[in-house]
């Protein structure tokens, strides 16, 4: 089992990437591999590992799916009382990573994080399917319950009290990671991939350099 598992390795080969063909702006081509990944029909092409630490340091990784990108950053929404949450809380820091093994391609982000404003949760919160907004209430996240039961009664509550309008609970919104690094990983042959990073300088130009796979 243990050597079949040492044995599992892929060869890439697909695609490159090279300092001519980039932009000098990286959500410019986050914008531009983000509409061939959803071209490529990848599913949950949105999902994302989003890592999150304490104060003391102790990492703590899941994925969320990406709401929304423009030139400030990248937004998820969540449970601001999650686990997470209070991360965010002590330590308003994350990682971003996407995944998309049908490109052969991986994008890192880092940066600093924020909490949206209530009206732009609000909005999201909004367009969501109701059972999806009675979820938000029904779910303590990342609390211990004591079975899957105290949540079917807290679905059947809260559709009672939320027979006009069910409005956004004040714990449940979006958060905006607003990069300072983005790296773009391109799968190459023999381990030889291609690596560009770009970091945000004090002017707020950024600096691309090209780093060892
Ligand atoms: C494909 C996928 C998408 C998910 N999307 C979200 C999301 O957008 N927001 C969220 O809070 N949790 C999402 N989750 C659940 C999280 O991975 C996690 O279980 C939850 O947020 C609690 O994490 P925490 O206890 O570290 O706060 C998703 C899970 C998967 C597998």
């Amino acid at each position: 089992m243990k050597k079949n598992i040492a044995d599992l390795r892929k060869d890439y080969r697909l695609k490159t990437l090279n300092e001519e063909d980039i932009s000098a702006d990286p959500v410019e081509q986050f914008t531009l591999w983000w509409g061939e990944a959803v071209a490529s029909e990848i599913e949950e092409v949105n999902a994302m590992t989003l890592a999150t630490a304490s104060k003391e340091g102790l990492p703590s990784a899941r994925i969320v799916l990406l709401k929304g990108f423009n030139e400030t950053g990248f937004i998820f929404f969540t449970n601001y009382n999650s686990y997470k949450g209070k991360q965010l809380q002590v330590n308003p820091k994350a990682a971003l990573i996407f995944f998309w093994k049908e490109l052969e391609r991986q994008i890192r982000i880092e940066g600093k994080v924020e909490k949206i404003t209530a009206k732009d949760s609000d909005e999201y919160f909004n367009s969501r399917p109701a059972g999806s907004r009675i979820g938000a209430w029904a779910s303590p996240q990342s609390n211990i319950i004591e079975n899957r039961a105290v949540i079917e009664e807290n679905v059947k509550k809260y559709i009672d009290d939320f027979r006009q309008h069910i409005p956004r609970p004040p714990y449940w919104g979006g958060y905006i990671v607003k990069p300072d690094i983005i790296e773009f990983w391109q799968g190459r042959s023999n381990r030889l991939h291609d690596r560009i990073q770009y970091t945000k300088q004090n002017n707020g130009n950024w600096k691309i350099v090209r780093l060892a796979p």
